[in-house]
């Protein structure tokens, strides 16, 4: 959950399990798996707290939308038209529930596995009435291939991704050619990516991955200086404190 440079997961990505079945497809129950692709997370059992809980069932109904392998009609699940920002893995929420309330003339999709962090912004939600905000519960990248229109988004946050930080597992961190362009197929021309991550390894093959494609451009020379609306984060102001860096990538999709 949080961006400390020890990968949360890192001990189940130890286990030889369906998340990495293309490297262990052979025979048996494996050869089921073969098609099964690389994840960006795994799923980690977390307790979900009493007051997450009870923000879950009031406001889940309204707030929380549900998976469908359909294009979602983004105008109706907000009751506006509006810019739209798709925030991919918001964690506990903290960001993302400031930042709508920061920006209220612009929406805030945020997609996100871990069920306490439903919660938890479920329940920020509520206590500072937020209304500019929708989450789904999934695996962001087949929300964007299965809910999100070509040409549709705004903006794009995603911030102190996974840094899967071994060699090995460098497979299964979010931002690689593939996963790039299939954003970029969702943003409109002229939509921004704010990407940001505080494991300098991550960072440049972020500047590598995005730099390399023709359809973006680089808002800054190399690394962009924190955008206003992006808060400091507590992991992010403790890694400050320790002398670590944090870098923000910040992208334009070209106009056409
Ligand atoms: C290191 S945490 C960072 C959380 C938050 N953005 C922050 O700055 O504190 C990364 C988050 O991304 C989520 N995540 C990773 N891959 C995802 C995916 N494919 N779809 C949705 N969420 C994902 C994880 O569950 C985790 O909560």
């Amino acid at each position: 959950m949080n961006h400390e440079p020890n990968d949360p997961a890192d001990d189940a990505a130890e286990m030889p399990a369906a998340a990495d079945a293309d490297t262990n497809a052979e025979g048996g129950a494996q050869a089921s798996l073969r098609h099964r692709r690389i994840r960006s997370f795994v799923t980690r059992a977390g307790r979900v707290s009493t007051g997450q809980r009870r923000a879950m069932d009031e406001l889940g109904p309204r707030f929380v939308v549900p998976y469908t392998p359909q294009a979602a009609d983004l105008n109706a699940l907000f009751g506006r038209e509006a810019p739209r920002v798709l925030e991919i893995g918001f964690g506990m929420g903290a960001s993302t529930a400031e930042i709508a309330a920061l920006r209220p003339n612009d929406d805030f999709l945020g997609v996100e596995v871990h069920e306490p962090g439903v919660g938890a912004l479920l329940k920020l939600i509520g206590e500072q009435e937020l209304t500019n905000i929708r989450i789904i519960q999934h695996d962001a990248v087949e929300v964007l291939e299965n809910m999100i229109a070509p040409d549709s988004l705004d903006g794009v946050h995603i911030f102190f991704p996974d840094p899967w930080h071994k060699a090995r597992h460098h497979k299964r961190r979010l931002i690689q050619p593939k996963f790039v362009q299939l954003l970029i197929s969702r943003m409109k021309p002229g939509a921004y990516l704010h990407c940001a991550t505080d494991w300098q390894n991550y960072a440049e093959q972020m500047l590598e991955v995005l730099g390399g494609e023709a359809a973006l451009e680089n808002t800054a020379a190399d690394y962009a200086p924190r955008p206003d609306y992006r808060p400091v984060t507590k992991f992010e102001r403790r890694g400050l404190r320790l002398g670590h860096g944090v870098w923000d990538l910040v992208f334009k999709r070209r106009a056409v």
